[in-house]
């Protein structure tokens, strides 16, 4: 059965820590979700991870509809978080309703997220009045990068980390159900997770957090040309991908693949029969 919003909420007030991935396709998606993880998030990192785009700015609502339909389908028992992309939800109440609800009426996630502390609260508060969970986003917002100026850690001056503890507060509430903290100074998000009453998950935000996500194809090392600092390699995919499509070309190149138990036999008669006929 698939995990609700209460679910993720009991690990924090039993002190259960809460791992949370990306998943941008059906057969990653499955994996994960066989493999136990309680929350997925279709992250608008998808702009970068899957389609090569240079930021995630570009992403388009059909474009996240699109993959989040797949993760659903390819899970059972994790909560799906559908991430709201840029201009999405900052034009118009309105729209944000209509747009977070196309999330769950058209994907079948069961949650969106979407960045901005302060600022998005009454939008936030809005959606939630609608039935719909949020999770907010807060610290480097990579939807406002231009205005950020860069990807740079969030919070290290007496004046942000208040504009930060300010943010988590005002999202609680509003009604968010947990609350993203990325790239923010690791004793500060200790501090708001501590003021909390919801789960923080962090990126980039030390390990007091309630929980922590990662991205699908940094932490499986799918994408070695850029690994961010915070960011642990479980695996060298690309490595091994790598070595299995060389042995691959090799083999065809000399022949031995596919071999005999690749292939398949036909009735040596029909064949006989063939060669003579045609
Ligand atoms: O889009 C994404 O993958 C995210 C995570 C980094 C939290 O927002």
């Amino acid at each position: 059965m698939r995990l609700t919003i209460r679910d993720i909420q009991q690990m924090k007030e039993q002190r259960e820590r809460i791992p949370m991935l990306t998943a941008y396709d059906y057969t990653s998606a499955k994996i994960l979700d066989r493999a136990g993880v309680p929350l997925l998030l279709v992250g608008d990192s998808l702009g970068q991870t899957m389609l090569g785009y240079g930021s995630t700015l570009p992403v388009t609502m059909d474009e996240m509809i699109h993959h989040t339909k797949a993760v659903v389908r390819g899970t059972e028992r994790a909560l799906v978080v559908g991430d709201m992309p840029f201009m999405s939800y900052q034009v118009s109440q309105e729209e944000a309703v209509r747009n977070a609800g196309r999330f769950l009426q058209e994907a079948g996630a069961q949650v969106v997220k979407l960045e901005g502390g302060v600022t998005v609260a009454r939008t936030v508060k809005r959606i939630v009045e609608c039935g719909i969970p949020v999770m907010g986003h807060i610290g480097l917002t990579p939807q406002s990068v231009h205005q950020l100026g860069g990807f740079r850690v969030q919070g290290r001056t007496p004046q942000a980390a208040v504009r930060l503890l300010q943010d988590a507060q005002a999202l609680e509430e509003a009604g968010a159900f947990a609350v993203v903290l990325e790239l923010v100074p690791a004793p500060l998000a200790k501090l708001i997770t501590e003021r909390c009453s919801v789960p923080t998950i962090g990126i980039g935000a030390g390990p007091s957090c309630d929980g922590q996500v990662l991205v699908f194809h940094d932490f499986l090392g799918i994408y070695p040309d850029f690994v961010p600092k915070h960011t642990k390699l479980y695996a060298h995919l690309a490595e091994t991908i790598t070595q299995a499509v060389g042995a691959y070309m090799k083999e065809v190149q000399e022949g031995s693949f596919p071999a005999a138990e690749h292939s398949f036999s036909m009735d040596p008669a029909i064949l006989s029969e063939l060669t003579q006929t045609v």
